[in-house]
């Protein structure tokens, strides 16, 4: 079953944000599947380092929007991008060195951060967006 159910109430009102959004929701989806089915180490590192590789290019996305925009809450959002990249990396060294695995907690942490960071601040900038033309 799915860790994340994608649903309307994730809806920041951009499709190409609505969609890189979906993407990583089923990204987190596999991640979740992969572990409970006792994968081994290389197929989760794999996954893993796909979903870093996707958060790095959706970060981008919006924050490129933010600057060519010049959305004011632009850099406390990308504080917490920076925030979670760092928390992820860490996550990732440890998972490499075999010093953390991959576990429920892990991917609890990692689908309450995306679900909490789309709903909270990045439903903000839809309606800013939207007036610049974005939709
Ligand atoms: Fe969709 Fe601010 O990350």
């Amino acid at each position: 079953m799915a860790l994340i159910k994608w649903s309307d109430s994730f809806s920041v009102n951009v499709v190409e944000i609505d969609k890189q959004h979906q993407k990583l929701v089923g990204m987190i989806n596999d991640l979740d599947d992969a572990m409970r089915q006792g994968k081994g180490k290389d197929v989760l590192g794999k996954i893993v380092n796909g979903l870093i590789s996707y958060t790095g290019t959706h970060f981008k996305t919006e924050e490129r929007y933010f600057d060519q925009f010049g959305y004011p809450e632009a850099n406390s959002h990308k504080k917490e991008h920076s925030d979670f990249v760092a928390k992820v990396s860490e996550f990732k060294d440890g998972f490499e060195k075999g010093k953390i695995g991959l576990t429920i907690k892990v991917m609890d942490f990692l689908s309450d951060w995306l679900q909490n960071h789309i709903k909270g601040v990045d439903k903000k900038y839809g309606p800013f967006f939207n007036d610049k033309g974005l939709k």
